[in-house]
């Protein structure tokens, strides 16, 4: 029995990683590049400092900056459109998971055509697309070394999974500095979702002893850290440490794969635009404390590794620590239920169905350790009421 692993071929991490940038693709050979971005990034002189560090190397780089959070079928298509037409070698996607998730659906659908429902899983995307330099801003998605993108359909309400190892970058330049001036909201749901990640490629049904390895040294990572970049964005140590166990974190699952948690929150994403990690937040406790029964030692190790139960507790004991450690996170993170996000009750009962449905289709479920029923998935979705 082996496992294939799959990471991009050049990870620059730390302090100043991302003015690496022109020294990488001087290397790389790469000489007319595409920065895909958004308008934010452009706002706060990101993207223009890219491009000037790429000048130094003799690199002129245009900017797309017109993606969006949880983008679209319709939001990507500009983009498509600009890299059909400008003869583009290699893509820097710059910002947090949606600007990476929209260059990575950019890289094929330009190099190939088509439309994205036609790379949506089951189908896995094997083609190689326009390489893809990823510089995250936010520590949380793990966009930047995962083989998966996330493109919703808007004339279904359908978050589409994209996999494969065409949609892996070649390139992550991991550079905590660029998360220091993201907002506390930004920066709490982003953190929880590179927890979940964490944690459900640990209980996945498809872990290997490598995605362990780097699941729970991401958990060691995050945890004692989330609560500090939340209360203080310029703690820099906390910082460092939340980047780097996002990343591990995003190894881990695109090794592993997301389970429950994330097939359930797709759906709330798509149909009530609740932020992806924040969706996230909301389902943590309820889908941990479903499945536990079902991977009682490796909830326990989740448990001891975030430093929530000691060594010498019981299972039984570190999974109830860790029911409520979860809790206490999306207290003191802020996190607001369904009905304080604004969600209409009855529209989320009405939609529950169509909502449990979807998240079976995108596969997520069924790498859970245990594994729900349509009814059961609905079940959950009651508990956040
Ligand atoms: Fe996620």
């Amino acid at each position: 029995m082996s496992n294939q692993i799959i990471i991009p071929s050049i990870m620059q991490i730390g302090a100043k990683a991302s003015q690496e940038v022109g020294v990488i693709l001087n290397g790389l050979n790469y000489k007319k590049p595409l920065i895909i971005t958004d308008s934010m990034m452009v706002k706060l002189g990101y993207a223009v400092k890219i491009q000037k560090i790429l000048k130094v190397d003799n690199i002129n780089a245009d900017i797309f900056e017109d993606t969006i959070p949880e983008p679209t079928v319709a939001s990507i298509q500009a983009g498509v459109n600009k890299v059909k037409n400008g003869n583009y070698d290699s893509i820097i996607a710059l910002g947090g998971g949606s600007p990476i998730d929209s260059a990575k659906a950019i890289a094929i659908l330009g190099k190939f055509g088509g439309v994205m429902r036609d790379y949506k899983f089951p189908r896995i995307v094997s083609e190689t697309g326009i390489p893809i330099i990823a510089i995250p801003t936010t520590a949380g998605t793990g966009s930047e070394v995962t083989r998966f993108t996330i493109i919703s359909d808007e004339t279904t309400d359908e978050k589409m999974l994209c996999v494969g190892k065409g949609f892996m970058p070649s390139v992550a330049l991991i550079d905590y500095e660029l998360t220091i001036s993201l907002p506390k909201r930004a920066t709490a749901d982003t953190g929880i979702d590179a927890l979940t990640h964490a944690m459900e490629a640990y209980v996945s049904k498809k872990a290997n002893p490598y995605s362990d390895t780097q699941a729970l040294a991401a958990m060691q990572l995050i945890a004692p850290n989330l609560r500090r970049v939340y209360h203080n964005g310029n703690d820099k140590e906390a910082r460092e440490k939340m980047m780097l166990g996002a990343t591990l974190a995003g190894v881990a699952f695109s090794n592993a794969s997301v389970a429950l948690v994330h097939g359930m929150s797709r759906p709330i994403g798509a149909f009530y635009h609740v932020p992806h990690g924040l969706s996230n937040a909301m389902l943590l406790p309820a889908v941990t404390e479903y499945s536990i029964p079902a991977a009682t030692k490796r909830y326990a190790d989740c448990s001891r590794v975030m430093g929530v139960a000691l060594p010498s507790d019981s299972d039984e004991d570190a999974n109830q620590k860790l029911l409520l450690e979860l809790s206490a996170i999306n207290e003191e993170l802020d996190v607001p239920t369904p009905k304080e996000f604004g969600i209409n009750k009855e529209d989320f009962m009405n939609n529950m169905e169509i909502m449990a449905e979807q998240a079976i289709a995108s596969g997520s479920p069924g790498n859970n350790p245990r594994v729900p029923e349509v009814h059961e998935i609905i079940d959950i979705y009651k508990l956040l009421w």
